[in-house]
């Protein structure tokens, strides 16, 4: 079975953007592949960071994963394999100063740094946070990362790292990972409907997986939909909404709805409850298991120690070979 390696971020909450934009796709994957897939702690201490909160979120994440149906042998979080860490320095030495200073992410959020001032300063960890990732597809040997436009670049400068170790050790040790695109749908925020729904911009531009189903309703029913395009265009809001629709495979109201667009009959909360009662269907089972799951905090949690500690096997079987490969020392 081929190998897949993806990282989620312990970042803000589980919106319904990141599941069908990513999360959803991890459930697919799960039933083809062999999966490793990572809460990324180490890569949320690049930003200004609270280490209080990064702990809670960590584990708030993987109970949702959790929750949502990701299986537990194939989770873990980040911290928990060290190797991710000590391949990086290595990796470090065979990564491309120069192409690494060309990464956009690091860019932006190094702008998004500067602009938020005084505390706050960009970490030597935030310029090498995609070597860190390059290390936490190359340890596991994955064949694939599936990847959205935004970690394109990483995943070239991993394949590009990955081959020049492999060329200056002289021998095809590391697999090259490629990228496995999926469409997803993009979501974007019920409140500005221009931009991404994300966590960062603020609560009313993310609508949570977790949600109680009346918030959820709420937040759709105060969905932007006309913001003055001329007549003959669907507004951005409206096209969101109808976008959710299909994420959520509610296909029937999805056609019937825009029956009713095309004809000039569609009322907008026929719309909003539709997409509403879409939402509600995925959330509730949701979370219903995320509170069983929270019932049985302490087993959960050493299930998933236990799944690191199996994942680890296989990170420790490949820094032990690099170390050979590179000189060190590999006891
Ligand atoms: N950088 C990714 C993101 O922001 C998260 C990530 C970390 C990742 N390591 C990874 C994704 C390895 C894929 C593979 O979304």
């Amino acid at each position: 079975m081929k190998t897949i390696l993806s990282g989620i971020q312990p970042t803000g909450n589980l919106h319904f953007g990141r599941y069908f934009g990513a999360v959803e796709n991890w459930l697919r994957l799960q039933e083809t592949y062999t999966c490793y897939y990572c809460v990324v702690d180490y890569h949320a201490m690049t930003m200004p960071y609270n280490p209080v909160k990064l702990r809670e979120n960590s584990w708030d994440l993987v109970f949702n994963l959790l929750a949502v149906g990701i299986k537990p042998e194939t989770l873990f979080i980040q911290s928990m394999v060290p190797e991710h860490t000590e391949l990086n320095w290595i990796l470090n030495c065979f990564a491309s100063y120069g192409q690494v200073t060309r990464m956009t992410q690091f860019k932006d959020k190094s702008q998004q740094v500067e602009t938020n001032g005084d505390e706050s300063f960009i970490s030597v960890g935030l310029f090498t946070y995609p070597v860190l990732q390059a290390a936490d597809i190359l340890v596991y040997q994955a064949d694939y990362v599936p990847v959205g436009k935004d970690q394109e670049q990483h995943l070239e400068l991993a394949r590009n790292i990955a081959e020049r170790f492999n060329h200056i050790i002289g021998k095809d040790y590391f697999v090259i990972p490629q990228p496995l695109f999926t469409e997803t749908p993009k979501i974007m925020s019920t409140a500005d409907p221009d931009r991404k729904m994300s966590a960062s911009l603020g609560e009313k531009h993310n609508i949570s997986l977790f949600a109680d189903a009346d918030r959820i309703r709420k937040q759709v029913r105060s969905a932007v939909t006309d913001t003055g395009q001329p007549a003959a265009e669907m507004s951005a809001g409206v096209a969101n909404l109808f976008l959710l629709l299909k994420a959520c495979r509610a296909f029937e109201a999805h056609d019937s709805l825009m029956d009713d667009y095309r004809t000039g009959a569609l009322k907008y909360v026929d719309l909003k409850e539709a997409v509403a009662d879409g939402l509600i269907s995925i959330s509730a089972p949701c979370v219903a298991r995320k509170a069983e799951l929270m019932a049985n905090k302490k087993a959960v949690k050493e299930m998933i120690r236990e799944s690191a500690a199996n994942i680890r096997k296989h990170a420790h079987k490949t820094l032990l070979e690099v170390k050979e490969l590179t000189g060190l020392q590999n006891v």
